[in-house]
């Protein structure tokens, strides 16, 4: 294959450095982008008198058929060109002759690959928020069934007070709302056109960047020719908010094979996203979640790779950027199926309610309500705090929990204890007597269950 920079060379490239050096083997990814942004830079050559209105028509006539029969399968992407530019110029001028070498006035591909990828980014961003409702929407259908669900709210995995589900899940929904928000973030900043910044200082063919942006759906053109072909901030950006959405992935997914465990027993995961084990026949594990949580690393890789290859690179453009995508691509895919293999893991997924609701009832989670019990009766707090502590170490010794103890007991240890404690103490009174907003409170619960709707309506 010649290379498209084959005038100023008169020795052959080395074998390996040539295959080192090529990119077609992962930037034909970059196919569609590549003859979409062709189009619109031989349109905006036509606007300018730059190309004549035959030649333009010839070119966006050849670029569409290639586009066709490659999609049809009826044409195939040479591996043999340097990169999919390449490819892409070559199987115009083989199909529609001279026309087709007049495509590539006053660019680069420098500017040109820039294009490409924030082009396919920008629609991995959109695609990455469409995933991220869908998990919102499979979060707020269990929140609205689950808000007198009860369970034990864990700090340091020990249990602490009582919550519902609703409001665990809650918690979750409050993380991948504001992914979400990232990605509308990430898309407004990184929504200009890079293309008309030539390898690195414009060019001087009167090219109407305007233009060429508003055809590709651009807010504008970006406004440095040097920066446009050396910028890949978005992708750090894009990288480190799927490194975040791996992250609270990686987190729930822990919490689901906890629940899954023998020991816990809250929730059975469905069939569809369970494994067995090739020896033990009773074993059915939780590999979609271990995997999803096991998958963070390699997304964290990416971002941690690419802010190091970008560290040391001078201005403009230089050839470590090439290394931008094989890592992006890989993490693109990755994130895109542990969410789509979680939602559905999600919204298959059963609870033991019974053993949520009897869980939450041991291990002294109602300590925090019988100290302010006591402080209802005119107990300072941290008194209350002193004599529900004894209480605890009570309980222990007769391995028994507050509300099982006999009145006379309780007494023993504060003569502010009468019949009322039982109900204040009981799993129920403990929930829904939190009624801050952002509490387990059913009626709080309800609240922000209206909120989250409303949300995920627009
Ligand atoms: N494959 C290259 C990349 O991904 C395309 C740009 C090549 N530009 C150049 N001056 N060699 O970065």
């Amino acid at each position: 294959m010649a290379q498209l920079w084959g005038g100023r060379f008169t020795g052959e490239t080395d074998r390996t450095a040539y295959e080192f050096n090529a990119s077609i083997r992962f930037d034909r990814r970059l196919f569609h982008q590549d003859i979409q942004g062709s189009i619109a830079h031989v349109t905006m050559l036509a606007g300018q008198g730059i190309l004549g209105e035959e030649e333009r028509d010839s070119i966006v006539r050849g670029l569409t058929e290639i586009r066709e029969a490659v999609d049809a399968g009826t044409m195939e992407i040479d591996e043999s060109c340097e990169d999919i530019h390449s490819f892409v110029e070559a199987a115009l001028i083989e199909r529609i002759g001279e026309a087709g070498k007049k495509m590539h006035t006053g660019r680069s591909r420098n500017d040109q690959v820039a294009l490409d990828m924030r082009l396919y980014t920008r629609q991995h961003v959109t695609e990455t928020d469409t995933l991220l409702k869908e998990l919102l929407r499979v979060i707020l259908a269990a929140m609205e069934e689950n808000t007198e669900t009860y369970m034990p709210g864990f700090t340091h995995l020990q249990k602490a007070q009582p919550t519902t589900l609703a409001h665990h899940y809650g918690a979750y929904f409050e993380m991948f709302k504001r992914d979400r928000q990232r990605m509308a973030d990430i898309y407004d900043r990184m929504n200009y056109c890079p293309l008309g910044a030539g390898a690195l200082a414009g060019t001087t063919y009167p090219l109407d960047r305007e233009y060429t942006a508003q055809l590709l759906d651009f807010t504008g053109p970006s406004m440095n020719s040097m920066d446009s072909v050396s910028d890949r901030d978005y992708l750090i950006e894009y990288l480190a908010a799927l490194s975040t959405i791996m992250m609270h992935l990686s987190r729930f997914c822990e919490e689901i094979i906890i629940w899954n465990s023998n020991e816990y027993q809250f929730v059975e995961i469905d069939d569809a996203y369970s494994t067995g084990s090739s020896i033990m026949p009773q074993k059915k594990n939780p590999d979609i979640a271990e995997l999803v949580r096991g998958k963070t690393g390699r997304v964290y890789g990416a971002l941690t790779a690419l802010l190091t290859t970008m560290k040391g690179i001078p201005l403009a453009y230089n050839k470590d950027m090439q290394e931008d995508k094989e890592l992006s691509f890989d993490a693109m895919d990755t994130v895109r199926d542990c969410l789509t293999l979680f939602t559905g893991m999600l919204r298959t997924m059963k609870f033991r309610k019974e053993r949520m609701a009897a869980s939450a009832m041991n291990g002294f989670t109602n300590a925090t309500d019988a100290a302010d019990y006591l402080v209802g009766k005119g107990v300072p707090f941290r008194d209350a705090h002193g004599i529900i502590g004894r209480l605890v170490l009570y309980c222990v010794e007769k391995d028994t929990s507050i509300d099982r103890l006999s009145l006379e007991e309780l007494q023993k240890i504060s003569d502010k204890f009468e019949e009322d404690i039982y109900e204040a103490v009981s799993l129920k009174t403990c929930v829904e007597k939190r009624l801050t907003l952002g509490a387990p409170g059913p009626e709080a619960m309800k609240k922000v269950i209206e909120d989250h709707k409303k949300y995920l309506q627009n």
